[in-house]
């Protein structure tokens, strides 16, 4: 290792960003980005603050990864390359970045433990501890991440709170859910950063079965924000491998300390105090925060090892938000050598009829609860309501086939509902016993022989460990009937108790369902499970996920009407969302006994299966619903769900996104645009269509008096011969949005 230095300077590949970094007077290393100029990150300092192990010798584990570090290596480089994922908005995509690695030495005067078991003994020792800081800088933003280099200094550690810091330059407007290491299933605020305190108890408000916040300033990534001078800035994180799920803890004017969670049960937390040498940042910083696991601690870490990517995206263009590959290109190549089994999907189900209560995803409810081993499944009295049953599954299949939809997804076909939810019970599925009312061989038999596949779902109740034990058995039942997806749930506080859904030991959980269901070709779709960080593109059969507020709770009070024009900007970083579209009776009343409704219009319903881009799709309403308005399904018949191309055509979070996308090897295109409550008017300039060439157009658009409450399903389809050059002019109703398909002749 060379000569102390001061560190560097990197631009991003068009000059528009830059990265400075160095470390200060007390060996802090510290950062800060810039974009045209304007500053987006100040100086913001970065390291770690380690747990003393009780395992460990005296003087190991006992300090911090926060200061007294030395430069002692610096190299940079130029990375670009063009790859193709598996599926995708796009059918290339360029990685194209300047790097900074800067390796770090850490050197302290330590007592060190030299006993060898007869004799005891300490001594001092100097130890040298190693760090290294890796940034990439690209058009669209930065990551960088910590990495720790094997060495008998640092070897296994544990991680009392990861300190990495965000100062932002001013009072942004952010679109934030509250901190939670449990569930992101809120609706977004919009406020200043100023206000996010004022607005954390009402945010927080609301009637999840599993909530765990942590302070009355902390909010969830993927963070959107907005600058009064017209800058766009995200904060997430990417390739969160074998650690714990980031939040961020703003440091406003009030706050006193940062807490820092050290041990204690769900929904507890104990402020500890930070180490004194390091005082808080200035207001508007945010400070990350990770998801204890059920002893309190953030990461148990074994070296070699990094940290995920923390990510940084900037531009004064909404659009570039969402066209940003930053996030994938963090994460590493495809492992899985054969992807040939894995396809995009539109399916529909059965599950809306459960999810508003007219029908249960339980087949009795002759007992107060059940033990799987102990009931004689044919001796029971059926309550008469079990949905998963042969002849509606049979009805399912039969509208899959007839629509070209290739899945269905049946919830509630195997043994345990009755007491699922809720109970910290340990053994509450196996994954493998069907319910008397559902013939796994023969309704499989039928849907294949109809060209269509049945959707398994396993709920798991959150009990992680049960579901490792039966595993591979379930996987096995999947590949014995021809299953090849499953739907995967996460309902309620994680079992072994204690433990979170967003910890080190959670995430390891769904990676290691994700690897067991590669070795079985089966495409996950994974909910309740913790935020996408781009895992898919290492694992592309990991196709979808919930992690958010999905169309459910359209039957639980409703989500607002911009609730879609939020998640492509959040949520959608991290990789596809499995939202399930397509609620055309939007008045659940006029069907059942639920008198909730959906805040959105047939138009707008037909939008998001562009906007809300996923390779898994779901037509969620009941069949006979989407019979009755047959000419406005046609849509969803229609529309891909791969895509070479997509141009996002204009965007600004919480009020409207348009874009248009090629439909994977077509020369087909589709077009969707959905706005919040406010309605808005689109001059479409067809400009990406190919010149010279004729398109068949059909139009899917809100009619004149439209309106998400009063008049959600009217709607007019009209029908055009276009060419590039010309301009449409569409109209959405407030809470609606339109839908373009657009066929090559
Ligand atoms: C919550 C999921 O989001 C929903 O889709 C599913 O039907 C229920 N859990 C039951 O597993
Ligand atoms: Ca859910």
């Amino acid at each position: 290792m060379s000569l102390l230095s001061f560190g560097a300077n990197v631009k991003s590949p068009d000059g528009n960003i830059e990265l400075k970094f160095s470390v200060d007077n007390n060996g802090r290393p510290v950062y800060e980005m810039s974009y045209k100029g304007k500053a987006v990150v100040k100086p913001s300092h970065l390291g770690l603050v380690l747990a003393k192990d009780k395992h460990a010798s005296a003087g190991y584990g006992e300090t911090d990864l926060m200061g007294g570090f030395r430069i002692v290596g610096e190299k940079t480089s130029e990375f670009d390359e063009t790859w193709q994922p598996v599926w995708g908005e796009t059918r290339d995509i360029r990685n194209h970045y300047n790097e900074l690695e800067a390796t770090l030495e850490q050197c302290e005067q330590i007592e060190k433990y030299t006993g060898d078991g007869t004799n005891l003994g300490v001594a001092v020792k100097e130890r040298l501890r190693t760090m290294v800081l890796r940034f990439r800088v690209y058009d669209d933003g930065i990551g960088f991440r910590y990495e720790f280099p094997q060495q008998d200094d640092l070897n296994y550690f544990l991680i009392q709170e990861e300190m990495t810091e965000f100062a932002m330059a001013g009072d942004h407007k952010a679109w934030w859910l509250p901190g939670d290491y449990d569930t992101q299933e809120q609706e977004t605020q919009e406020t200043r950063l100023s206000e996010i305190r004022g607005r954390f108890q009402k945010a927080v408000n609301w009637g999840n079965s599993s909530v765990a916040t942590f302070s009355e300033t902390g909010v969830q990534t993927s963070l959107q924000m907005k600058s009064d001078d017209g800058l766009y800035i995200n904060i997430h994180e990417a390739a969160c491998l074998d650690y714990a799920t980031m939040h961020l803890e703003l440091v406003d004017a009030q706050t006193k300390a940062l807490t820092t969670k050290l041990g204690g049960s769900s929904n507890a937390y104990t402020p500890a105090p930070r180490p004194s040498a390091y005082p808080l940042p200035e207001p508007f910083t945010f400070v990350s925060h990770l998801t204890p696991d059920a002893t309190g601690l953030k990461g148990a870490m074994q070296t070699p090892c990094e940290t995920p990517w923390r990510t940084v995206m900037v531009s004064d263009d909404a659009r570039d938000m969402l066209s940003s590959n930053l996030i994938l290109n963090l994460n590493e190549p495809c492992a899985l050598e054969d992807v040939s089994w894995i396809h995009p999907t539109k399916y529909c189900g059965v599950w809306w009829e459960m999810i508003v209560g007219k029908s249960s995803w339980n087949y009795t409810d002759e007992f107060p609860s059940i033990r799987l081993d102990k009931i004689d499944w044919t001796k029971v009295k059926p309550n008469g309501r079990h949905a998963a049953n042969n002849e509606k599954v049979k009805r399912y299949i039969d509208f899959a086939a007839k629509n070209g939809l290739q899945e269905v997804l049946v919830e509630g076909w195997n043994v345990g509902w009755e007491d699922w939810a809720n109970m910290w019970k340990r053994d509450v599925f196996d994954f493998v016993t069907p319910y008397p009312d559902f013939d796994i061989k023969m309704l499989n038999d039928y849907a294949h022989s109809k060209g269509v596949k049945i959707l398994m779902h396993h709920e798991t109740s959150s009990s992680t460990q049960n579901y490792e034990r039966h595993i591979k058995e379930a996987f096995s039942l999947m590949n014995h009937y021809g299953y090849d997806a499953v739907k995967t749930g996460y309902v309620g506080d994680i079992i072994p108790r204690g433990d979170h859904h967003y910890s080190q030991s959670a995430n390891n959980h769904y990676l290691y369902v994700i690897k067991e269901a590669a070795k079985h070709h089966i495409m996950v779709n994974s909910h309740e499970a913790t935020r996408p960080t781009g895992l898919c593109r290492t694992y592309p059969n990991l196709v979808g996920g919930e992690s958010a507020r999905g169309t459910e709770y359209e039957a639980f009070g409703g989500s607002r009407p911009d609730h879609t024009c939020i998640l492509p900007f959040t949520r959608l970083q991290g990789g596809p969302m499995d939202y399930t579209p397509g609620i055309f009776e939007t008045r659940l009343s006029t069907w059942s006994n639920n008198t909730s409704w959906a805040r959105i219009t047939i138009a707008g319903s037909l939008a998001l299966y562009l906007t809300m881009y996923s390779p898994l799709q779901m037509a969620a309403d009941l069949p006979e619903h989407y019979e009755k308005y047959d000419d406005a399904f046609q849509f969803i018949r229609d529309v891909a769900c791969d895509w070479d191309d997509s141009r996002y055509l204009e965007a600004e979070p919480g009020d409207y996104i348009t874009v248009a996308r090629k439909a994977k090897g077509t020369d087909n295109w589709f077009v969707g645009g959905k706005c919040d409550e406010q309605g808005h008017t689109v001059n479409l300039r067809l400009d990406f269509l190919d010149k010279g060439r004729k398109y068949d157009c059909t139009i899917y658009a809100d009619a004149k008096d439209a309106h998400y409450e009063t008049n959600p399903k009217a709607y007019t389809i009209t029908r055009q011969v276009v060419k590039a050059g010309q301009t449409l002019k569409l109209t959405e109703a407030p809470g609606g949005g339109f839908a373009i398909s657009l066929i090559a002749q």
